[in-house]
């Protein structure tokens, strides 16, 4: 059965159809990428997964209830987690304190529990030693890393992920591809990954959807992807090479 499911997705602002129809269907246990050229409405698509947007019309169900119109941190609690393409992360606080805040969304916990289940996620993902530093004072890759563990710390059962390799360099990348690696194995976690960094996409996706002017162009294997002729031209349109894709 499928986890996540988008049904006739539509989502227009002012005369722009950002999304027109998408269906998207992610089952329990899988790893799915949306790619897409720049403005293909991926990110619109993950903000109404998440609720951060609400559409014009179609459905969101999550687990079989469709959770359409419910509010954002109702699906956190109920195991959707994401971040953001444009990092969101507490200046003033410490590396802790913004997992913390990941911890404490689901709302039944004491601070000494919200603590510990933070610093577990920290350990996990690597940034234990870093956790009483404040978050000004790390590299723009490790505090992209803090976010993931944010979103971790909330206990997400489909995690969904906005360009989380931008701005990363290739050992941060590939550490990213090992940590979300392990993460899936250990949890079976469910993760959506928008990225345009297709290495990073080829390496770690079972199946790709990709977008173009919010409508899905493809949905299937990487390898039958990669080689779909609408996919390289709506790439060859907005100026990629085809090795980029
Ligand atoms: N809040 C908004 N108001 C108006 N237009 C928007 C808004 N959000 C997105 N758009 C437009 O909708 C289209 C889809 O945007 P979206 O951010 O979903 O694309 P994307 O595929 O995530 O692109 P990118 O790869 O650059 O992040 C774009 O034309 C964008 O300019
Ligand atoms: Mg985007």
């Amino acid at each position: 059965m499928s986890i996540l499911q988008a049904r006739a997705i539509t989502k227009q602002f002012g005369g722009l159809l950002a999304l027109s129809a998408v269906e998207l269907t992610i089952a329990a246990g899988e790893f799915v990428a949306v790619i897409g050229p720049n403005g293909a409405g991926k990110s619109t698509l993950l903000n109404i997964l998440t609720g951060l947007l609400m559409p014009d019309g179609g459905q969101v169900l999550f687990d079989g209830k469709d959770i359409t119109r419910l509010a954002t941190h109702k699906r956190v609690r109920s195991g959707l987690g994401r971040t953001f393409q444009h990092g969101r992360t507490f200046a003033r606080l410490t590396v802790l304190e913004n997992v913390m805040i990941g911890a404490a969304i689901r709302g039944d916990r004491t601070e000494r529990a919200i603590r510990d289940a933070a610093l577990a996620v920290l350990d996990q993902m690597g940034l234990a030693a870093e956790a009483n530093e404040s978050i000004g004072s790390l590299s723009y890759g490790r505090r992209r890393m803090v976010e993931l563990c944010r979103a971790l710390a909330c206990e997400p059962r489909v995690l969904l992920l906005d360009e989380p390799a931008a701005g990363l360099n290739s050992g941060e990348v590939d550490q990213l591809v090992d940590r979300l690696t392990e993460l899936r194995a250990r949890q079976q976690l469910t993760i959506v990954l928008i990225e345009h960094n297709m290495g990073m996409v080829m390496r770690l996706a079972e199946r790709i959807a990709v977008l173009n002017f919010g409508r899905k162009i493809a949905d299937g294997p990487p390898a039958q992807v990669q080689a779909d002729p609408a996919v390289l031209s709506a790439y060859l349109g907005h100026g990629y090479n085809r090795a980029s894709v």
